[in-house]
């Protein structure tokens, strides 16, 4: 299963005939008119349990997100690409603040969400339960896993959450300069030497399948995207997200002489949509329930980090400690 399926639209259907009819007209038509919906605000109990699920799982995937690229801080090739990774992965455990942040404005406190996630209960993205063998293979996440979450951020960023529209705001900020810092990784990799083309082009065959299932499944199965559209917490589908991600960035793939693992992919002339051939959505399935390459290795990482720091979270939060005066 992916997601709820049949009993989601059960449940969806009964949450909304709960709601009082007056108030759920309000809220939508607020909606329509594009404005913000702030914490105060009346919601349905529905849209707020659907963007807690949406919200939680990004700020989960930004920190899980920083582990594979975190393992090549101190294997970087030279002192400004290590400076410039770590700036990178900084950026991303600050990201999940902010997200973190916006989801609890919804109700559901940090360290629930943080159980959620080292408990496998909460979902987080696929992409980062592979592993980043080579160099080649962090540049490939710098530039396009971040150019992928840009293009799903900057749609979503216009949407109708004021807290999740605002972090996202400033994330797609700091993405920019990531994905310029990644194209430039990519670039020197494939106009290097036979061995460091060698070396880019085996990432982008090991990444394509993850990346393409990256937007979600397509729209005709995904479960959330109706309801998420309708109250415009989602402003692109999934299938959107993904052909404007191959419109973008397969031109620049080509131009640097690398090729995609794909034989059937190319632009229909017509329809000016991109064809593909149907990544594996088993191994998809499989990956976001836990069994993927890394999986178990990620949340093993969240674990201990999750112990190591509770002094540092019980410190913060105890009442104020007797102030000792430092000794003459
Ligand atoms: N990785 C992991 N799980 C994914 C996924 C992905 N790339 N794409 C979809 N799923 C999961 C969904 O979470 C959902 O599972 P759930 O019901 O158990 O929560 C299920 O697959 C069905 O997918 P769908 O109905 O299409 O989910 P959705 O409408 O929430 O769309 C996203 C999925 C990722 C496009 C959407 O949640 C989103 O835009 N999220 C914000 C951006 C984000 O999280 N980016 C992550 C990397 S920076």
């Amino acid at each position: 299963m992916y997601g709820g399926g049949n009993s989601f639209e059960a449940m969806k259907a009964t949450a909304l005939t709960d709601e009082d009819p007056i108030k759920l007209a309000e809220f939508e038509a607020r909606i329509d008119r594009g404005e913000k919906i702030e914490p105060s605000d009346w919601m349905p109990q529905l849209y707020r349990k659907q963007l807690t699920r949406m919200i939680e799982q990004h700020a989960h995937s930004e920190i899980i997100g920083a582990l594979p690229e975190g393992t090549w801080i101190t294997r970087a090739p030279g002192f400004k690409r290590k400076l410039a990774l770590m700036a990178k992965v900084q950026d991303e455990v600050g990201h999940a603040q902010l997200l973190y942040s916006a989801a609890e404005t919804l109700g559901k406190p940090r360290e629930e969400m943080i159980t959620d996630l080292i408990n496998g209960k909460s979902k987080y993205s696929n992409i980062f339960n592979y592993p980043a063998f080579t160099w080649a293979d962090s540049c490939f996440i710098s530039w396009l896993v971040d150019a992928g979450a840009i293009v799903n951020q900057i749609a979503n960023s216009k949407g109708s959450y004021g807290p999740y529209c605002r972090a996202l705001e400033r994330i797609c900020a700091e993405e920019s300069f990531h994905l310029k810092y990644g194209h430039h990784c990519v670039i020197h990799l494939a106009t290097g030497t036979k061995v460091q083309r060698e070396m880019m082009q085996e990432a982008f065959n090991r990444w394509w399948t993850p990346m393409m299932h990256f937007f979600g499944p397509s729209d005709k199965i995904s479960v959330h995207s109706e309801i998420l559209m309708r109250w415009k917490v989602k402003m692109s589908s999934n299938d959107e997200c993904r052909q404007q991600f191959l419109d973008m960035y397969v031109p620049k793939i080509w131009e640097l002489g690398l090729t995609l693992p794909d034989e059937n992919l190319r632009k229909d002339p017509e329809t000016g949509e991109w064809q593909f051939t149907e990544p594996d959505w088993e191994e998809f399935k499989r990956v976001i329930n836990g069994d993927g390459p890394c999986n178990k290795e990620r949340l093993a990482v969240r674990r201990v980090a999750e112990e190591r720091g509770a002094w540092v979270r019980q410190a913060l939060l105890a009442p104020k400690a007797k102030y000792v005066a430092p000794l003459a």
